[in-house]
């Protein structure tokens, strides 16, 4: 199933699941990507970063001590060390034994379900050819019509863009920009991925007008989201995929 960025005139917006289901299942493990399915997301999203040996990891924090038992950083433990951890139980018991997936397992979980937007966490430790390694993973799979490359760091995204150009990739941000779609444009991003609060009727209309989808992270509550879908957002990130179900 193509990813479909740009709502179409009288669909429903699209729900992005927030580490899969992140208010469900402990955040960025199979258990939570595979809830937001079960729901019926449009993508499930992630954050990557790479292990000491290189390695493409789902994981959100540059550290593991909030998410998993163990200690340090993903960039000074190797993959094998990251597959000791458990990083389920913090959530609760009943997911003790759940793994730190690697994005070529997500990737090779996804294929036939459901897209993936991907988050490459760069900044403040940087990841020297983290986005050629993504775009490598994604053509392996032939998901680079299935997945979007999403990232704070807008430098990165064009980097993407020059290696792959069929890449499909939205630039996240937050706060009030003078010209996001020149921003969005100066990066290649077919997207803009602002923080919910920063969205207005105005900024959807001016993105659409230019052809880029607009893409909003992460309200978890019904009325924020009502509005969002009210003013034309494409799709929306949140913890609790279950409460598209009442839009
Ligand atoms: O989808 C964007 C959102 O995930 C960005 O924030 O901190 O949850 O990665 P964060
Ligand atoms: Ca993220």
């Amino acid at each position: 199933m193509a990813y479909a960025l740009l709502r179409q005139p009288g669909a429903a917006v699209g729900c992005v699941g927030h580490r899969g289901a992140k208010g469900h299942a402990p955040e960025n493990t199979l258990a939570s990507f595979n809830r937001g399915y079960e729901i019926g997301v449009l993508a499930v999203e992630t954050d990557v970063h790479l292990s000491k040996d290189g390695e493409l990891i789902a994981i959100h924090d540059h550290t593991v001590d909030r998410t998993t038992n163990g200690h340090g950083f993903v960039k000074d433990l190797t993959l094998a060390e990251l597959k000791q951890l458990d990083a389920g139980s913090w959530f609760d018991p009943q997911f003790a034994g759940e793994q730190v997936p690697t994005l070529r397992e997500l990737l090779a979980w996804a294929v036939d379900r459901v897209p993936v937007a991907i988050e490459i966490k760069n900044g403040p430790i940087y990841y020297p050819g983290i986005a050629g390694k993504v775009i490598d993973l994604l053509r392996e799979f032939a998901m680079l019509d299935k997945a979007i490359v999403i990232s704070f760091d807008h430098l990165v995204l064009r980097e993407a863009k020059l290696i792959e150009p069929k890449l499909v990739t939205g630039i996240l941000y937050v706060g009030g920009l003078v010209d996001p779609v020149a921003a969005a444009r100066l990066a290649g991003a077919a997207s803009i991925n602002p923080h919910w609060a920063y969205i207005t009727p105005a900024l959807v209309q001016e993105a659409h007008a230019a052809g880029i989808a607009v893409s909003a992270w992460n309200p978890n509550d019904l009325p924020t989201i009502r509005m969002l879908a009210h003013m034309g957002v494409d799709s929306i990130g949140s913890d609790f995929p279950d409460l598209f179900a009442q839009i």
